[in-house]
């Protein structure tokens, strides 16, 4: 793999800088059709309070906060993106319904019990550990809450030039075992575009 597709990868893993901006950018044309998915997955109301995880430039925040006007929290590693998904967020930050910050969803610092949904489009890749990670998810929802998690399929993922370093694959049979080992009752998965896309729905 060249330098330039290696950074590019990078970039989808924590995306920095004008790069990283142009990067948030594709994602949220060509990933319309997952967006969609989760947000009429989540059913929110304006009293519920939504995680996302891996917010990116807050293109899903966006649109869960037009659909629900929950109030909306968000967590990223990448310290740029903080700047990009509130300058989206405009309307939500000055409602005060919107609370971003930059951390790891493998160790966070919500209280138990706290969120009534958590939503994640393409990041489960990037974790550091995947288990860890969802253990976390599991902590930080209420009893009836509900993670969901819209991904590529592998063999999509294998099939881009980008991902050959950084990225993990995982099949669905992973998504169900991890989420299970994570504490989670029910793990179930929702197609999205065949063979390319799935949503997985973790209730705790
Ligand atoms: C491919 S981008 C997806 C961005 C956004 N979810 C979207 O679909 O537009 C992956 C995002 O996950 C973030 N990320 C990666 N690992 C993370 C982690 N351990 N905890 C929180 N965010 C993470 C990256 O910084 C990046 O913004």
């Amino acid at each position: 793999m060249g330098k330039f597709t290696e950074y590019i990868g990078s970039q989808f893993g924590n995306p920095r800088g004008f790069v990283g901006k142009c990067c948030c950018v594709i994602m949220n044309i060509i990933n319309k059709a997952m967006y969609r998915r989760i947000v009429s997955a989540v059913c929110l109301t304006e009293h519920s309070k939504a995680l996302d995880i891996g917010y990116g430039n807050g293109y899903l925040i966006e649109q869960l906060y037009k659909k629900y006007h929950s109030e909306i929290y968000g967590i990223d590693i990448s310290e740029d993106m903080k700047n990009h998904a509130e300058k989206r967020n405009r309307r939500a930050l000055i409602d005060g319904k919107l609370h971003l910050e930059t951390g790891d969803c493998c160790n966070m610092r919500y209280d138990d019990c706290f969120f009534d949904a958590v939503t994640s489009v393409n990041t489960v890749y990037f974790w550091s550990d995947t288990v860890q990670g969802l253990k976390e998810i599991h902590r930080t929802l209420k009893a009836d809450g509900v993670f969901c998690n819209v991904v590529y399929t592998k063999e999509w993922l294998q099939s881009l030039a980008y991902t050959k370093k950084g990225f993990k694959f995982f099949e669905r049979e992973d998504f169900i075992r991890q989420g299970k080992q994570a504490g989670f009752t029910e793990v179930s998965i929702q197609e999205i575009s065949k063979g390319k896309s799935f949503m997985v729905i973790y209730r705790k």
